[in-house]
């Protein structure tokens, strides 16, 4: 039996949606005398790993923090490179996405980014638009907090035009409005690199997420690991609230 059926066995209880911050790749590249944009470059493999093995597994959705709205404020030719490999990664990885059946769909304030990218990424949204067997969210200028504030003023604009009454506004209208609509909210968020903290990204779609970090930095993280987070996953007791008890008895019903 290999280290995955141990991990998380057949039938054990499988996150419809994963949620991942890619921590770690400058002190990898750090650790090894080399400059931190290799770090980034070797983390891409990784990527393909992680949407590979929720498209094996029947994983519906992930979600991927690779830009922060924070990030902006790393040295120039970090950010420079870092977006120049966003758009050579888009241009490489979307045929074999779109081909096996992943709906690629960038978060963030996809404004600030520059009009190549912008380009790139319209592009791979709308050809693989009508994908349905992996929903994959890349975060690019993301804040959860940003999030929040853009769901908050398109709402009161429909409030203010008169479509939407005030009173009307509840959590299922809140979550329509912001960028991870129509998704299920993560079941499990995974950090690597570790730090313990969830650095801005989806502060309301984690409200019941399950946690779990990792000291592994982002381009060492193996198909081990992420077999690992879904088996402690699967023996999470999630209780929404509730007891242990009432939880019983709503899934026997
Ligand atoms: C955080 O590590 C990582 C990033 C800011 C970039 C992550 C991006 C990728 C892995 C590329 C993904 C590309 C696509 C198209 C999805 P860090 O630099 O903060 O590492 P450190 O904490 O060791 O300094």
């Amino acid at each position: 039996m290999g280290a995955t059926d141990t991990q998380a066995p057949a039938g054990a209880a499988l996150p419809r949606h994963v949620a991942i911050i890619m921590d770690g790749n400058g002190r990898w590249a750090e650790q090894r005398g080399l400059a931190r944009h290799a770090g980034h470059k070797q983390g891409i493999p990784i990527v393909r790993m992680c949407i590979e093995e929720c498209v094996r597994r029947g994983i519906g959705a992930l979600t991927l923090f690779a830009f922060s709205s924070e990030n902006w404020r790393r040295p120039e030719a970090e950010v420079s490179q870092l977006m120049t490999l966003f758009v050579e990664s888009i241009e490489r990885e979307v045929p074999e996405l779109h081909a096996n059946g992943v709906r690629l769909r960038v978060i963030g304030d996809r404004h600030t980014l520059g009009v190549r990218l912008q380009a790139r990424v319209a592009e791979a949204e709308h050809e693989t638009r009508a994908n349905t067997r992996l929903a994959l969210q890349v975060a690019l200028s993301y804040g959860g907090r940003w999030d929040i504030l853009q769901a908050t003023r398109s709402l009161a604009q429909a409030v203010a035009s008169g479509s939407l009454r005030a009173a009307d506004i509840d959590e299922s209208r809140f979550g329509a409005a912001l960028e991870l609509a129509g998704l299920p909210d993560p079941d499990l968020f995974i950090r690597t690199g570790g730090e313990r903290r969830i650095s801005n990204f989806l502060l309301w779609n984690l409200a019941y997420t399950e946690l779990w970090f990792t000291d592994v930095l982002w381009p060492d993280f193996g198909v081990d690991a992420f077999a690992e987070a879904l088996g402690c996953f699967a023996s999470r007791e999630r209780r929404f609230g509730l007891t242990g008890a009432q939880r019983g008895a709503a899934a026997s019903a």
